[in-house]
């Protein structure tokens, strides 16, 4: 049997014939970009995460960057997010012009180490971006204080989140933040069938400028009130998403079911650390990590067995090539380079048959023996 980490054709297969009248629409319509299919989404997604406001646009990088503009933040600030995330989270804030700087994440949930922002802060800081990483979410509450305290805006990278809930507030990742950035890259838990993100908010004033944002500074076409960008979704992936939406929560629902049960085949293993839902997430599973020392050995034994694997992420960013200048060096933060040598994701998708789910566990338990 083979097993893959990912396998997005059942899941697309399925919803084919429910928008097959939608696509000859927009093909014969010729209505490629934004349009009625979009702005329907916009509208199902605020509601579904409790936002007044959802922008959609082209990647959950972009989603990021425009946030950060729409705010006024660049040049000469700072923006504090974590070195254990997809890097897309950090070049957005580089491409405003401001400067990252790298906070440790907390061992146990692997998100950002409330207990350490505050040492991080100077004069220059203008936002938090907490990551919900692998559809965990962080606990807000802290974070809020924090931001009230020192007037700063909360960002959240919900891009991994798409439907998790924090308990203490009742309220759903994006809503939390003063905006909340999605991505619907095709393996996301909400997917495009290409690229695709989303702001929420609850501003009308930070959703109206990402809207121009996202189409060159613009609301009406060739009057430019700012410089934007083209970041606008396409017609064919709001219509794709409308659809999935309607999933969402029963897909979640199947990937907290697998998560259980690999959790439960695995607790008695010694040398396995199983990703550890915090009392305050309603987490949606968008991987399943888990770390041992091990990794490497296991992540071969599984290849071998036909079972798939990923890494998210083998290394902490504060070390990539790419952001040498920032002037981080090793050891600066432990936390984060020792959970990327020790992590690996499982196969994880709704569609997974519980033969393969059993499959997956009986190769896990097989190294461990
Ligand atoms: C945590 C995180 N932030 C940002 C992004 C960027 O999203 P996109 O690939 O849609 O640009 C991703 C997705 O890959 C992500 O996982």
């Amino acid at each position: 049997m083979k097993v893959p980490l990912i396998n997005l054709t059942k899941q697309n297969q399925k919803i084919l014939s429910e928008i097959s009248s939608g696509i000859s629409s927009i093909f014969e319509e010729s209505r490629f970009i934004l349009g009625k299919e979009v702005e329907e989404f916009e509208g199902n997604f605020a509601s579904y995460c409790g936002t007044r406001f959802a922008v959609a646009v082209n990647s959950g990088t972009s989603a990021l960057l425009l946030s950060l503009i729409a705010q006024g933040i660049g040049r000469g600030d700072e923006v504090i997010t974590v070195p254990f995330t997809f890097i897309a989270t950090v070049e957005a804030i580089i491409f405003s012009g401001a400067r990252p700087v790298f906070v440790d994440i907390d061992e146990r949930t692997m998100t950002i180490d409330a207990d350490k922002i505050a040492r991080a802060i100077t004069p220059r800081t203008k936002a938090i971006i907490p990551v919900h990483l692998y559809g965990e979410v962080c606990d807000m509450n802290p974070l809020r204080e924090i931001a009230d305290k020192y007037n700063l805006s909360l960002i959240e990278d919900a891009c991994q989140a798409h439907g998790a809930e924090y308990l203490p507030l009742a309220k759903k990742a994006g809503s939390m933040g003063d905006c909340g950035c999605f991505s619907f890259y095709p393996s996301k838990n909400l997917s495009a069938w290409g690229e695709g993100g989303m702001v929420t908010t609850d501003s009308e004033e930070i959703a109206k400028k990402v809207k121009m944002l996202r189409d060159h500074g613009s609301e009406k076409k060739y009057y430019h009130k700012m410089i934007g960008l083209n970041c606008r979704m396409e017609a064919l992936q709001g219509l794709v998403l409308n659809c999935k939406l309607k999933y969402l929560d029963k897909w979640n629902e199947r990937r907290r079911a697998i998560a259980h049960q690999y959790s439960e085949a695995f607790r008695d293993i010694e040398d396995i650390c199983l990703p550890s839902s915090p009392p305050y997430s309603r987490g949606v599973y968008h991987l399943y990590v888990v770390r041992t020392a091990e990794r490497d050995k296991l992540k071969n034994f599984l290849q071998e067995k036909g079972v798939g694997t990923g890494l998210h992420y083998p290394l902490p960013l504060h070390l990539q090539d790419s952001l040498r200048d920032l002037g981080y060096q090793e050891g600066a933060l432990p936390v984060s380079e020792k959970t990327a040598r020790e992590i690996i994701s499982l196969p994880l998708y709704p569609e997974m048959e519980d033969t393969e789910v059993g499959y997956v566990i009986d190769a896990v338990r097989e190294f461990f023996q």
